[in-house]
């Protein structure tokens, strides 16, 4: 995701003075009747480190099918060790990481390690392997090099696997940030009313429940002057945040700290988007989104929420934390090569396409290893795409032509209806990798081609 685009129309709006919305809403809210306490916010529970040296984890994880939810309601669902969301996954930078899957789905599975510079033969795609088979197992291993706010999830039948309940958070550390009192994990999804799958099971947003780690009605108390870093994942297979709260302070995006500290008036995060903030809260107060959808952005304009957050003791001025933000971008480099990506289609009976083209049946576009490349993103469509690449990381050099404020590293970006981004990229790690939306039935149904780094 990245900042300094978003503009508001609400920057004007005492949020006190807000009406009551959720009897107006088209949708479900999941926030509670006030007087009736939410369930109180869990975090996923952790993956146990099976390795005890220092610089090296070791997790194991079991992919089957689930049948009842936390909340007790039947489900078809998937599930990592018999948890939604799945384990989190926690490195630090310069660790080797092993994870051994074992696949009791009884379909094929992958693990894809979604925004981490992986070796080509472990990024769990199936454009020149296998997918792991029902009741095999696969190990995969690679060093994490970036820090950074990840995730995990199959790369195969990915709109059905990830909709089930098939995804994680994987945490890369930088052992240099300094230590909030607490850290949050956040982790969106959508799910139908009925508790099965999200999206693309029931497009329409009136049947659909936000939920946060696996909950659909949760509430959170914290201590007033605490310090939390809050990691955010948008997981669901096509439903978009435009997440707001009062004060907020924006300290990373995809991929490790921003180059300053940020103070949007709200974030989009589009499915497959990560951010993080830092939370001092003094008082009560509501994490929001704005109704936001593929199909044009801010739909009706109004508000949903999601996440009441009590705030106990006294209120105490803590300054925010140091973080080392990076500054802003030095010059770019000529780059040597130009590519454009171009996204159209899905009108009636018509496949979504990249450079007009439908996914197996792509032409590979290369890159010296080494070589530094814009890529320019260019919506031709009627909606919004997310497009990710895998394998890299990038910075935004523009959007529309407006240069963003103070971006850092990204692997995911929301592309507007018309819009135009430019993205700089240095190709540093051979091999395949897939580019495609995030949109998970945009990408099952043709959105995807290929990179090829020589
Ligand atoms: Cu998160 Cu190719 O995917
Ligand atoms: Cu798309």
């Amino acid at each position: 995701m990245i900042t300094g685009l978003i503009t508001t129309l609400a920057a004007c709006v005492d949020p006190e003075a807000r009406p009551e919305k959720s009897e107006a809403l088209p949708y479900e809210s999941t926030v509670t009747t006030p007087g009736i306490p939410a369930i109180p916010l869990t975090e996923p529970a952790p993956a146990e480190d099976l390795d005890p040296a220092d610089n090296a984890v070791s997790f194991r994880l079991e992919a089957a099918p689930l049948s009842t939810l936390d909340d007790g309601v039947p489900t078809e669902s998937y599930a990592y060790n018999g948890q939604i969301p799945g384990p989190t996954l926690r490195a630090k930078v310069g660790d080797t990481v092993t994870v051994e899957l074992n696949n009791g789905l009884g379909t094929a599975t992958t693990l894809h390690w979604h925004g981490l510079g992986v070796p080509n033969l472990m990024d769990g795609v199936t454009w020149l392997q296998n997918p792991i088979a029902a009741g095999e197992g696969f190990t995969y291993s690679f060093t994490v090099t970036a820090p950074g706010t990840y995730w995990y999830h199959p790369h195969v039948d990915v709109d059905q696997q990830v909709d089930r309940g098939l995804y994680g958070m994987f945490i890369v550390e930088d052992p240099g940030d300094p230590t909030p009192d607490r850290e949050l994990l956040l982790v969106f999804d959508t799910r139908d009313e009925a508790g099965a799958g999200d999206g693309h099971t029931a497009p329409d947003p009136a049947r659909q429940v936000w939920t946060i780690n696996g909950l659909s009605t949760p509430g959170l108390t914290l201590t007033a002057g605490e310090r939390h870093r809050v990691r955010v994942l948008n997981a669901a297979n096509l439903g978009y945040l435009k997440l707001r709260w009062p004060g907020m302070r924006q300290i990373a995006g995809d991929q490790g700290l921003l180059g300053a500290l940020q103070e949007p008036e709200a974030v989009v995060l589009a499915p497959g988007d990560r951010a993080e903030f830092e939370w001092i809260a003094e008082q009560d107060f509501l994490v929001e989104t704005e109704i936001y959808t593929a199909s044009g952005g801010e739909a009706l304009g109004d508000t949903l929420a999601l996440l009441p957050v009590t705030v106990t003791g006294d209120p105490s001025d803590t300054p925010g934390l140091d973080w080392p933000f990076a500054g802003s971008r030095a010059e770019t480099e000529d780059p040597s090569t130009e590519l454009l990506f171009a996204f159209s289609g899905g009108a009636a009976s018509e496949d979504w396409m990249i450079n007009g083209e439908v996914y197996p049946d792509v032409s590979v576009s290369t890159l010296a290893l080494g070589e530094v490349a814009v890529i320019e993103l260019r919506n031709l469509s009627a909606t919004e795409h997310p497009f990710h690449l895998h394998g890299h990381r990038f910075r935004v050099l523009s959007i529309d032509g407006e240069v963003p404020a103070a971006s850092g590293w990204e692997d995911t970006i929301n592309v507007g209806i018309r819009q135009a981004i430019r993205l700089e990229l240095v190709a540093d790690n051979p091999g395949d990798w897939m580019a495609h939306c995030h949109l998970l039935a945009h990408e099952e149904g043709g959105m995807m081609t290929v990179l090829r780094v020589e």
